[in-house]
């Protein structure tokens, strides 16, 4: 997953001759890229090494015919420019694919029923759409989700600007977990009793399908760290020991201070963008850890290479701006959503799976499960107009909260101090935590609200706005 940055291939051009001395007055070029378009991405089945000790059958990847790698590769666009990827289906079930937290039209989000047709085993879809927004994105798919995810299905997204600050490379993390038994197979997805409080767990831990990976990266050089909490489940609370690393973005946006790292608490669905100085000596080694367990667990490595190339966090330059959320705060309309928990309606059988409970609910609603007949939106939004969700959590389990289309500015919590402006399109709702979401609905079409705790998401956690 390592890439060299411009900075290193415009240095050995350099080096090379290439551009001589009026390298620093060429137009900032990109290298590489010139992605078939569209990208061919097969969702398919394989067996593959997952827990260092035997093969795991019928693990669901994505392929773009490109990666080498077993995990679904790392996509990636410029901003603004056309992003297309054909999504070939050849499992042997349905399945879609959602970009998460790309501001996109609504026919190419990916939710079965409510913006576009589920995908047949063999059938394909074309997706095509320009991201507005610069960061770090994923894509995943929104139907029999659990399974699909729970078995391989996400991959990172990476939407790059021009005009960012040039790093001495870049490691892009996808985080999750696998349910795995002592024999390397799938186990049950879930627990019922599990789905019920935090979710259930994974059996091994994996950081781009590998068990605490490492990377190299240059010697007293800086180094994009990109990460995806893509597990159904897991919230992690990351520290990294041996390196000094400063958190530039939040869920794809820069964040409006840059601060050191101590500890961060990211959630599924969430990313996380670290700028990492790297220890000045070969072969020093920064580990990121989780530390919500009670007995902390490396995530994976930076190993430096070469001679130190002495760079300072502080010469950093900011991170190029996304539009932000504009909000007309005198006349917004306040819309409340309760997240509770319910034993009412379990779901309906669905071609997109159902885990056959209901267990939790939005304003004491449980989604009854992907239809053609889906209940009625949460609320009808006017496109144009500013709401304020005020969220609150009546359970004493945490729910990352996802808004699929638009995103959306934290006001306020009861519960912490919130670094204004945070945008988001998923928000960790602790327990008891009310948040005001400020938003303006500026795009049309139905647009899912659901907890990104898969099995939550699957037992009534769903909801949807709809944008008039
Ligand atoms: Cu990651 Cu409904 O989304
Ligand atoms: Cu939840």
């Amino acid at each position: 997953m390592f890439r060299p940055s411009r900075r290193t291939l415009l240095k050995s051009a350099a080096v090379a001759g290439a551009y001589g001395a009026g390298m620093a007055l060429l137009p900032r070029i990109h290298v590489a890229l010139a992605a078939p378009n569209p990208i061919l991405l097969e969702a398919r089945n394989i067996d593959t090494m997952l827990d260092g000790k035997g093969l795991t059958r019928k693990v669901m990847s994505y392929s773009d015919g490109r990666s080498t790698e077993a995990a679904p590769p790392v996509l990636r666009v410029q901003r603004g420019e056309k992003f297309a990827a054909t999504l070939i289906n050849t499992l042997d079930e349905p399945s879609t694919v959602h970009w998460h937290g790309i501001r996109l039209p609504n026919d190419q989000d990916g939710v079965p029923f409510l913006s576009q047709p589920y995908v047949y085993p063999g059938d394909r879809f074309d997706y095509a759409f320009s991201p507005p927004d610069a960061g770090t994105f994923w894509y995943h798919p929104h139907c029999n989700t659990l399974t699909q995810m729970g078995r391989g299905l996400a991959g990172m997204l990476i939407v790059e600007d021009r005009n960012d600050p040039v790093f001495d490379g870049e490691v892009a993390l996808n985080l999750r977990d696998w349910r795995l038994g002592g024999d390397s197979q799938f186990i049950d997805q879930f627990k019922p009793r599990d789905a019920a409080k935090t979710g259930t767990f994974g059996t091994v831990r994996t950081a781009n399908w590998q068990l605490a990976p490492t990377y190299d990266a240059p010697a007293g050089g800086l180094v994009r760290l990109r990460i995806v909490a893509s597990d159904v489940t897991r919230i992690f609370n990351l520290k990294l020991d041996g390196a000094e690393a400063d958190i530039i973005a939040i869920d794809g946006h820069p964040v409006p201070e840059r601060m050191p790292l101590d500890m961060v608490v990211i959630s599924p669905g969430q990313r996380l963008d670290l700028a990492v100085r790297m220890p000045d000596s070969e072969g020093g080694v920064a580990t990121l850890a989780d530390i919500r367990p009670s007995t902390p667990k490396a995530v994976a490595s930076l190993r430096s290479v070469g001679t130190s190339l002495k760079r300072d966090l502080g010469d950093l330059g900011p991170l190029a701006e996304n539009a932000g959320v504009d909000i007309d705060m005198a006349n917004a309309t306040e819309i409340p959503l309760l997240l509770s928990a319910t034993a009412e309606n379990a779901g309906k059988d669905s071609i997109c799976g159902t885990l056959g409970y209901s267990f939790w609910a939005i304003n004491k609603k449980p989604w009854p499960g992907d239809s053609a007949d889906p209940m009625d939106p949460i609320a009808e939004l006017k496109l144009g107009k500013s709401y304020i969700f005020n969220v609150e959590n009546v359970t004493p389990h945490a729910h990352p909260i996802h808004l699929h289309g638009m995103n959306f500015k934290v006001i306020a919590s009861n519960k912490r101090s919130i670094q204004q402006p945070l945008v988001s399109d998923t928000y960790l709702m602790l327990p008891d935590e009310k948040v005001r979401l400020a938003l303006v609905a500026d795009n049309l079409g139905d647009w899912v609200f659901h907890c990104h705790i898969i099995e939550h998401q699957k037992t009534g956690m769903t909801g949807y706005m709809r944008v008039v």
